[in-house]
């Protein structure tokens, strides 16, 4: 394995990765009202985001008044210029930001698996909402995410390289299958603090889903509100339809300098047969059915 690679806590990490997770765990203080968005890359954390911008400031930007929604930030920003990961934008390279801005309640985003998230997250009554994907759609997402990074990054393999190397563990935030166990155990242990969503249900689902993250996270939506649409807008607001047909999201690109186009591919459920032989598809739902079967975790 290159040399740039770092196994943490029985995680994987690029080295600038691994230093923000560490400046996070020494400096970050999480506040009670805190709210933080985590996932495994690729498993639909821009689609959260937005979900949850939106959800959030809806009292802010509704529908009836044009000119509001048209202000809405999600119609002229990426997602992740307006929710910042802990480890990859805000603790990086050892810094200790200054968050004083910030107003509550503060909204945070992080690929940290369960186990490494700063103490405080863990200690105070601050809620985290999961977002997971099935593996193998998660799988194909990450691989024509990264043949578009650095070669620094884990991402210039073959299709059949990085199958191998994900399925052995061995990708961003990995191994998949124990972020994703970190997770989904902390949720049934603790389901008024962690809330597992899942992509597919959200797709399936969404005002079922939008209607649950309202109520976990203690804003649930009004008679009234659902009687207006709310619900339905904010889905509509955040569709991949609507969010990688935004100019900004066309041309524009992060501070990290990932092109904002980068996060919006197909937004589809089940693409993976389009990349996966049957051998790829037995060896990699054997490993989904020996690490998630007994918890019943299903995808
Ligand atoms: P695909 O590569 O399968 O299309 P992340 O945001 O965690 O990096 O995940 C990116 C994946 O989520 C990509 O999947 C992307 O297309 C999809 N996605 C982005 N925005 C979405 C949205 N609004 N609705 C559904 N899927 C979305």
């Amino acid at each position: 394995l290159p040399t740039s690679h770092h196994l943490y806590q029985g995680f994987w990490y690029i080295t600038r990765h691994l230093n923000g997770v560490l400046s996070a765990q020494h400096h970050f203080k999480a506040q009670d009202s805190d709210i933080f968005l985590l996932s495994q890359p690729k498993s639909g954390t821009t689609w959260l985001k937005a979900i949850l911008l939106a959800l959030l400031n809806r009292s802010r930007y509704s529908e009836p008044d044009r000119q509001l929604l048209l202000d809405h930030p999600l119609l002229q920003k990426n997602p992740h210029d307006l929710v910042l990961h802990l480890e990859t934008r805000l603790y990086v390279e050892g810094t200790n930001p200054d968050l004083s801005s910030f107003t509550s309640p503060r909204l945070f985003a992080t690929h940290i698996p369960f186990v490494s998230l700063p103490e405080s997250v863990k200690e105070s009554k601050c809620k985290l909402v999961y977002m997971c994907r099935n593996p193998k759609d998660t799988f194909v997402s990450l691989w024509h995410f990264t043949r578009e990074m650095s070669p620094n990054d884990i991402g210039t393999n073959t299709l059949e390289e990085a199958f191998d190397m994900f399925c052995r563990g061995f990708s961003m935030f990995g191994p998949h299958w124990d972020h994703v166990l970190g997770y989904y155990k902390a949720s049934l242990e603790m389901p008024h603090k962690v809330l597992f969503l899942k992509y597919e249900e959200m797709k399936d689902k969404p005002s079922e889903q939008l209607k649950r993250l309202a109520d976990f996270l203690g804003c649930p939506f009004s008679r009234e509100e659902e009687a207006d649409g709310r619900v339905d807008e904010i889905i509509r607001l955040c569709s991949f339809n609507n969010l990688s047909k935004l100019e900004v999201n066309q041309t524009g690109k992060l501070l990290t300098g990932h092109e904002n186009k980068s996060f919006f591919r197909k937004g589809e459920v089940g693409d993976w047969v389009n990349y996966l032989t049957p051998e790829m598809v037995e060896r990699i739902d054997r490993i989904t059915e020996e690490k998630f079967g007994d918890l019943g975790l299903k995808f």
